[in-house]
């Protein structure tokens, strides 16, 4: 899974271990995917471009460097905008684009039923934020409407991944990293991913 990083630090661990505890609460649960989400954002910049600015400090002037590239945040609805908070604390410029894109529970195939993106995709760094990637039905169609609308430079975030998932993804595409702070074993019947942490978007809304 070449294209797969799992941010491992000990912050996000433990934090990832409440949320998948079922008697941790909606507000408890939205919380912490919020700090969560954050501690992730800060490593996925890593290797983000600068630009040189000039800056007056009380002093002198100096040339001081600023983050060089649009970002764009798309959330796949409904679950990924309880991501969107963590992001913006950190990158308060970033535009929002929203996908709505749901799961069929039967066939689980994904359903598109809503797409609003700012213009200029090619020229930003694109985060789509989704806290599951289970059949990768979701994210793989997100990312496919992203590329048709210009997106070229797209990273895909998520809170746990399953191999299926992962495969599924990586083999649509293999130009996206796909950033996650667990691996976990397997789908069920259903879908559903184990441990996993249940239906994100329930245990985010309380429905
Ligand atoms: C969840 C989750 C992902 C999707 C993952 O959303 O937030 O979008 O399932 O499953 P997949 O990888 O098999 O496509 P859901 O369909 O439950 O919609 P919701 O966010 O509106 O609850
Ligand atoms: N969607 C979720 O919210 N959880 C899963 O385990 C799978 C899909």
């Amino acid at each position: 899974m070449p294209n797969l990083h799992i941010i491992d630090h000990p912050l996000i661990q433990s934090k990832l271990t409440r949320m998948r505890d079922a008697t941790t609460d909606s507000e408890t649960f939205r919380r912490l995917l919020d700090e969560l989400t954050a501690f992730m954002v800060y490593e996925i910049t890593r290797a983000y471009p600068l630009r040189e600015v000039t800056v007056r400090t009380p002093l002198e002037t100096m040339t001081g460097r600023v983050l060089g590239v649009p970002v764009v945040l798309v959330p796949i609805l409904r679950a990924g905008t309880g991501m969107l908070g963590g992001v913006l604390d950190l990158i308060p410029t970033a535009k929002v684009g929203h996908v709505g894109i749901y799961r069929d529970p039967k066939t689980l195939q994904p359903v598109e039923y809503y797409c609003k993106l700012p213009p200029d995709l090619a020229r930003a760094q694109i985060i789509i934020v989704d806290p599951m990637l289970a059949t990768g039905g979701s994210a793989v169609a997100a990312t496919r409407i992203i590329k048709r609308e210009g997106g070229r430079d797209v990273q895909f975030l998520c809170l746990v991944a399953s191999p299926e998932g992962v495969s599924a993804y990586s083999a649509e595409h293999p130009d996206v990293p796909i950033y996650c702070a667990a691996l976990d074993r397997e789908l069920n019947a259903k879908g559903y991913i184990l441990p996993g942490l249940g239906d994100a978007g329930d245990r985010l809304f309380g429905t």
